[in-house]
C-alpha cells in the first residue's frame, strides 16, 4: 500500500506532456491477438492495468518488449488458451480478448473481469453482438467459453453504446466473413483509434466515431507501426487541476476536440483557456480562476457528452464553487462513493438517487481520504491539491492504474506532493 502526501495551496504553473491514452492503448493491445505478425506500438503510457493487459498477453503467448514508450508485439505464437483468472480479474479491459481471439480462432475463454467498482459492468450486450455474427456463449462455473463454426457479418444493433462492446465486435467482424454495419455504436475517440490500429493492420472499417460503424471482414491481419492517442482524460484531470489551483498549465499534445464537452462545462464555470488543434502542435493551456468556479449543471453520458470518468474530477472543482451545482451520473450505477471521503474535507454534497447536489464551499481542509477507485483517487488528489493544509491519501494504487506518474508531473507544476509507502489500508463509509 502506498499514500500521496500533498501540502496543499500551492499554485500550479508550467508544462506537462499528456500521455498516450488508457483507454485506447488496452484494445489496441488486445487487437494485435488479431495476427500472427508483429506490431510497433507507440506513445504507450507507462501504467499499471497496461502491465496486467501485457500479463494477459504473455498467457497467450505473446512476446512483449519495450523500448522506451514503445512496445513490441510478436504475436507468431498466440493459442487461445484461457488466461490465468486472477490475472484476468485485475482488471476490466481483459474482457477485450474475447473479440480478437473469437475472429481469430473462432473460440476464447475468459474467466470474471475485474476493474474499478463503479458499477456491475455486465457483458449481456458484447454477447449479443457476438452472436449476431454466429458465435454461441457458454456460461462456465467463472467466466464464459465463446465460440463458432464459422463468423459471418451481420447487422447488429446495440441497446447501449457500450464502449467495450463496440471494440468488441470490431474486432471480431473484422476476422468474419462479409460485412457487419453496427448500429447504436460507442462514438469515443478511442474507438477511432482502435478503428485506426485495426485498418493499418489491413482492416477495412469505415464510419468510426460515428454512431453507425461497418466492418468489411478480411481473410487475414498483418502486423502494424501505430502511435495511440493522447488520454483525454489525463487532459481534463490536469485542466481542473490547473482552473482549481491558479497559474498557467499547459497541457502539450493534449486535444481540445476529444474534450469539448469538458472545455464547454469550464467555459460555463468562468475558467479560461486556449487551444491548438494543429495534430503536430496540439495543446490546451488552462488559466487558472481568478474566484471560486461558478456552479454547473451536469449529467454525464456517452461520447460526445460529458464522461463519467471526469465525473469525480469535476465534482471535486464543484465543491469550491460559488453556489449549487448538480452532477447526475448515467452511465454507472456506483460512481458516488468519493462524496463521503470528499466531505471529510469539508465538501458539503448531497446524493440523491444517482444525481449529487453540491453546495460549494469557499474552502477544502486537508485530512486522510481514500481513492475509492482511480478517476475517485485523482479527484482526492485535486481537492489536495487546492485545500488549505495537509492531505492524505491512502490507495493509491487505484491511482497507478490509470495515470502514469501523476505525482512527478504534478510535482513539476509546483505542486507539493510526495509518495510513500503506507502499512494502512482505508476504512470506507459504504
Ligand atoms: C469504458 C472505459 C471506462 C469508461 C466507460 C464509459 C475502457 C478500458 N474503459 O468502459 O473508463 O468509464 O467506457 O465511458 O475503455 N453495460 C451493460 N452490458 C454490457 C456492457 C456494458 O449493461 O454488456 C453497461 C455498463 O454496466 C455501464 C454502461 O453500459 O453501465 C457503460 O459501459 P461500457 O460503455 O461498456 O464501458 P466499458 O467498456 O466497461
Amino acid at each position: 500500500m502506498e499514500k500521496l502526501l500533498i501540502n496543499g495551496g500551492k499554485k500550479l504553473d508550467g508544462e506537462v506532456p499528456i500521455s498516450g491514452a488508457k483507454n485506447a492503448v488496452l484494445p489496441i493491445l488486445a487487437a494485435a491477438l488479431l495476427t500472427n505478425g508483429c506490431c510497433v506500438i507507440k506513445n504507450v503510457p507507462k501504467l499499471d492495468d497496461v502491465y496486467v493487459m501485457l500479463s494477459v498477453l504473455e498467457e497467450l503467448s505473446v512476446r512483449a518488449s519495450w523500448q522506451r514508450d514503445e512496445l513490441r508485439l510478436d504475436c507468431s505464437r498466440v493459442a487461445p488458451a484461457a488466461p490465468n483468472p486472477k490475472i484476468l480479474g485485475r482488471i476490466r479491459a481483459s474482457n477485450l480478448i474475447l473479440g480478437p481471439l473469437l475472429g481469430r480462432f473462432k473460440e476464447a475463454e475468459i474467466g470474471a473481469c475485474g476493474g474499478c467498482s463503479i458499477g456491475s459492468r455486465p457483458m449481456n450486450l458484447h454477447f449479443a453482438a457476438l452472436e449476431v455474427l454466429g458465435a454461441k456463449v457458454l456460461p462456465l462455473e467463472a467466466g464464459y467459453f465463446v465460440f463458432a463454426k464459422a463468423l459471418h457479418g451481420g447487422e447488429v444493433h446495440l441497446a447501449f453504446p457500450s464502449v467495450g462492446a463496440t471494440e468488441n465486435l470490431l474486432m471480431a467482424a473484422s476476422l468474419a466473413e462479409g460485412k457487419t454495419v453496427l448500429y447504436n455504436a460507442a462514438a469515443e475517440p478511442e474507438i477511432v483509434d482502435l478503428a485506426g490500429f485495426i485498418n493499418a493492420m489491413g482492416g477495412k472499417i469505415s464510419g468510426a466515431g460515428s454512431n453507425v460503424i461497418t466492418i468489411e471482414g478480411v481473410k487475414r491481419l498483418g502486423g502494424a507501426e501505430y502511435t495511440v492517442m493522447p488520454d483525454r482524460i489525463e487532459t481534463g484531470t490536469f485542466l481542473l487541476a490547473g482552473a482549481m489551483c491558479g497559474g498557467t498549465v499547459h497541457l502539450a499534445g493534449a486535444r481540445a476536440e476529444h474534450n469539448h464537452a469538458l472545455l464547454q462545462a469550464l467555459q460555463q464555470a468562468g475558467i479560461s483557456f486556449t487551444y491548438n488543434s494543429d495534430k503536430n502542435g496540439s495543446f490546451i493551456e488552462v488559466l487558472g480562476c481568478a474566484g471560486r468556479p461558478l456552479p454547473l449543471q451536469i449529467t454525464t453520458a456517452s461520447y460526445p457528452g460529458f464522461p463519467t470518468d471526469m465525473q469525480p474530477q469535476l465534482a471535486a472543482m464543484l465543491s469550491l464553487a460559488q453556489g449549487q451545482s448538480m452532477i447526475c451520473e448515467r452511465i454507472f450505477e456506483n460512481r458516488f462513493r468519493f462524496v463521503e471521503e470528499l466531505k471529510k474535507m469539508g465538501a458539503s454534497i448531497q446524493v440523491r438517487d444517482n444525481c449529487a447536489i453540491i453546495d460549494g464551499v469557499a474552502r477544502l481542509h486537508g485530512n486522510t481520504v481514500c481513492a475509492t477507485d482511480l478517476r475517485a483517487g485523482a479527484a482526492m488528489v485535486l481537492a489536495g491539491l487546492a485545500a488549505a493544509g495537509r492531505t492524505v491519501v491512502e490507495q493509491v494504487e487505484y491511482i497507478d492504474r490509470g495515470y502514469e506518474d501523476f505525482a512527478g508531473k504534478l510535482s513539476c507544476l509546483g505542486a507539493d506532493i510526495y509518495r510513500l509507502s503506507s502499512d494502512k489500508q482505508c476504512k470506507l463509509v459504504v
